[in-house]
């Protein structure tokens, strides 16, 4: 996609919260091998954009993926996300070194900050982040889960383009449409989006007998009984302009999502088969009646799910960081194991 960028930006990348995670239930088997061949196939197909975070399997994700990008690292997007338990510009610093020697990389192509920070400002870290980027550690900076208006402020405070703001965007959550969409469109920002098929959900695999059981989906309201019931109308959406494309759910799921000039999307995968199935979606071409049926589709079966996902100054959002400042003090505490115990201690 054309974002001035000096890496290319493929408009399907490769999201890797997956890799390594327990809450998404894949195993060992999974961490330790089709992990590294999803990323294999997705280079062979031309995927330059891969997304991963410092809380991700505390660390393993960063890790895994380096391993597999090996020599090719240098020629990809790599676009990591630090999570702002102590927003100043030091700690910054150090958490950008941990995530770019677990990845292996001498420079993060695009350093996020994962959510905004609930009680402070950003400029501690846009400082940090100015000041790694011209020690040439950061190429790119972006944000993720951030209003416009946040998203705008922090730009300011870095006094240069924040490139992206990564943001749930799909056929259920199609906020980003309201404001970030239009100003990524005409300001040649990108809209990273998240969760494009609703954790699986868009892809038609689960219904009331058949909910996903692993701890990342099992709790969450998208695949609650109402909701799967509610969206059932938008699968079925979905299965009938898959049908005129010889695609499936996802792949039209996908289509519509990039379908938007400033959007990339990052879709996980859990084999190499659904990676492949998604790197293909960026071929399809929706004629304007699939889209506006899409589109009413969407608007119909809109799920019964809070309509703001952005986290304001509330008790939510401070619950939010207590509990993601646990995962950043874990991620550290296995780094500490790993160089120190490693004859004892092995991912
Ligand atoms: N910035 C943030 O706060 C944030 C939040 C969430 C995610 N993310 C990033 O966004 C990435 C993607 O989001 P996500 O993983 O939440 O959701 P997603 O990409 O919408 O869904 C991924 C899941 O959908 C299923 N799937 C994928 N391709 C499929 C296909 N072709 N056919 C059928 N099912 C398919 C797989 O699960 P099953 O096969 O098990 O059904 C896969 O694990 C993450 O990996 C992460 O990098 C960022």
């Amino acid at each position: 996609m054309a974002a001035g960028t000096i890496k290319k930006i493929s408009k399907i990348g490769l999201g890797t919260w997956q890799f390594g995670s327990e809450r998404w239930g894949y195993g060992e088997e999974y961490a330790q091998r089709t992990a590294h061949a999803i990323v294999r196939r997705a280079l062979e197909l031309g995927v330059t954009l891969f997304d991963t975070a410092e809380i991700y399997g505390f660390g393993r994700s960063e890790r895994i993926l380096g391993r597999a990008l090996a020599e090719t690292r240098d020629s990809v997007f790599v676009a990591t996300k630090m999570f702002p338990v102590v927003p100043g510009a030091l700690a910054v610093k150090h958490r950008a070194m941990a995530s770019a020697n677990r990845l292996g990389v001498p420079k993060l192509d695009l350093y996020q900050v994962h959510w905004p920070h609930p009680l402070l400002r950003d400029d501690a870290i846009m400082r940090g982040m100015r000041s790694l980027q011209r020690a040439g550690l950061v190429g790119e900076v972006g944000v993720s889960n951030y209003s416009l208006k946040r998203w705008r402020a922090a730009e300011n405070a870095l006094g240069s383009r924040i490139l992206s703001n990564q943001v749930a965007y799909s056929l259920l959550d199609r906020s980003p449409e309201r404001d970030l969409l239009p100003f990524a469109e005409s300001h040649r920002h990108v809209v990273i989006a998240f969760s494009p098929l609703a954790q699986g959900l868009l892809a038609g695999s689960y219904h009331r007998a058949g909910r996903p059981m692993n701890p990342a989906r099992a709790n969450s309201p998208l695949f609650g009984q109402e909701n799967l019931e509610r969206t059932a109308g938008l699968v079925a959406a979905l299965h009938e302009v898959a049908g005129a494309h010889s695609a499936t759910p996802a792949q039209i799921a996908l289509a519509w999502v990039i379908q938007r000039p400033a959007v990339a999307a990052i879709p996980g995968a859990s084999s190499v088969e659904q990676l492949e199935s998604n790197v293909a979606a960026a071929e399809i071409e929706l004629a304007d009646d699939e889209y506006q049926a899409l589109h009413a589709a969407s608007a119909r079966f809109l799920p019964a799910l809070a309509s703001d996902t952005y986290p304001r100054r509330n008790l939510a959002a401070l619950k939010h960081s207590v509990r993601c400042g646990r995962l950043v003090a874990k991620t550290v505490w296995r780094d500490y194991k790993l160089k120190h115990f490693t004859e004892r201690y092995q991912e």
